[in-house]
């Protein structure tokens, strides 16, 4: 069975990153979607891990063979203990490219037997990114376009919290 992971900070979980997802299950048997846990990124997140967690869980849960988790440490000591033989990748930009295409190649170093596929963004969802729809949530902008409706509703919450 190929089992494939979709590492991520997921901060949060955006429509590009849920048609990533999507694609991705197509081409592996297993796919699991893996939170980045980095005690020291902690204070800079909007979500914290539980909830970035939950709301992938929420809004991949029509999806057959997707599973949500979270990991700490490095991505292919996670990959060994888990089986997993892929890592899937989404790429929007040339400055994507170069980080990607960096963190690739460590990864091969640190372990020959696993493989990173780049999957082109739709053109779509190029332009998107989790920080935007942070920013834009922070100053009360639009993002129904950008996230689905749990994730909105949980930024505006956040905001509303924030702000009192
Ligand atoms: O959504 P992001 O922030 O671009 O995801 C980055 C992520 C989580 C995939 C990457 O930072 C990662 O794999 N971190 C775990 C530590 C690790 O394995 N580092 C080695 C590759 S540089």
């Amino acid at each position: 069975m190929k089992i494939g992971i979709y590492p991520g900070t997921f901060d949060p979980v955006t429509n590009g990153h849920l048609d990533i997802i999507l694609r991705a299950n197509s081409i592996v048997d297993k796919l699991i979607v893996a939170v980045l846990f980095n005690p020291d990124k902690l204070s800079n997140t909007l979500f914290d891990v539980a909830e970035r967690v939950e709301l992938l869980k929420e809004t991949t849960k029509d999806m057959e063979h997707v599973e949500v988790d979270f990991f700490s440490g490095l991505l292919v000591d996670y990959m060994m203990k888990n089986n997993v033989s892929v890592i899937i990748r989404g790429l929007r930009t040339i400055t994507d490219f170069e980080y990607e295409m960096q963190m690739a190649h460590i990864n091969k170093n640190l372990a020959n037997n696993i493989e990173t596929l780049f999957m082109v963004t739709s053109t779509q969802y190029g332009f998107l990114n989790s920080s935007s729809v942070r920013q834009l949530g922070f100053f009360g902008g639009d993002v129904s376009d950008m996230v689905p409706g749990i994730v909105e509703e949980k930024i505006r919450e956040k905001y509303k919290t924030s702000h009192q």
